[in-house]
């Protein structure tokens, strides 16, 4: 008989499967969608278990709801632009409810700080839509067209104490086009978003992913067919 699969890896890191995702974000919920897509495809071994949103009428909640999903606001006042506090204890107890594996940002507005990096240490992944470390913080599209770069894209990476600062994952670049607005080019990195979130959570799910400082390694695919 085959041995289970520990629910986590070396420093921390997830590693089960179907993995089991808490998804936090304050907007459209466009990578959420992707996400759920990819499960329903059979191209990502996840379950999504719970969707928080710092916004009471944000999108994705609507999408969550729609689709069965468990669906939280949590008010996260007085503070604005941080997850800290009362509000960040009520996500944390949320997510641990859900039992989630890996905490998965998607276009969530806030800083997440100490208490739930130390709940989910190793265990929050962010999107962000450069090609880090250039342009981290806020519209990252129209600080790439103000500086003129020829190539941007997209990153997944894990979340630390810094400004999109953790180690990464998985990149995806775009070309920035002569005619390009802040608008198309941030459609065309969400594009690659898309794709590349869900597959970068699939490693995490089969246990290919190890953890070495700021260095990411990604295992070759496994035999998938013989490990189900
Ligand atoms: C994405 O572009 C992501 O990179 C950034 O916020 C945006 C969220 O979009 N962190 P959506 O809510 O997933 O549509």
């Amino acid at each position: 008989m085959t041995p289970p699969i520990p629910a986590k890896h070396e420093n921390g890191l997830p590693r089960h499967r179907p993995l089991r995702l808490g998804i936090l974000g304050s907007g459209q919920g466009s990578n959420a969608q992707a996400i759920l897509d990819a499960i329903r495809r059979g191209a990502l071994q996840a379950e999504v278990v719970c969707v928080v949103s710092d916004v009471a009428d944000a999108p994705i909640l609507e999408r969550a709801r729609c689709q069965d999903i468990p669906a939280h606001f949590i008010d996260a006042a007085p503070f604005k632009t941080k997850l800290d506090g009362a509000g960040e204890q009520r996500v944390i107890q949320t997510l641990r409810a859900a039992a989630v594996d890996v905490v998965v940002l998607a276009g969530f507005m806030r800083i997440v700080k100490t208490g739930m990096l130390t709940a989910f240490a190793n265990r929050i992944v962010n999107i962000h839509p450069s090609l880090l470390p250039a342009f981290p913080g806020m519209a990252s599209w129209k600080q790439a067209l103000d500086y003129g770069v020829k190539v941007s894209g997209c990153t997944v990476h894990f979340v630390d104490d810094g400004m999109d600062a953790g180690p990464i994952l998985a990149q995806r670049a775009v070309p920035v086009l002569e005619n390009d607005t802040p608008e198309t080019l941030h459609a065309r990195i969400q594009e690659q978003e898309h794709g590349l979130y869900p597959e970068a959570l699939d490693w995490l799910a089969w246990g290919r992913v190890s953890l070495r400082g700021r260095h990411v390694h990604i295992a070759p695919p496994p035999d998938k067919e013989a490990a189900q």
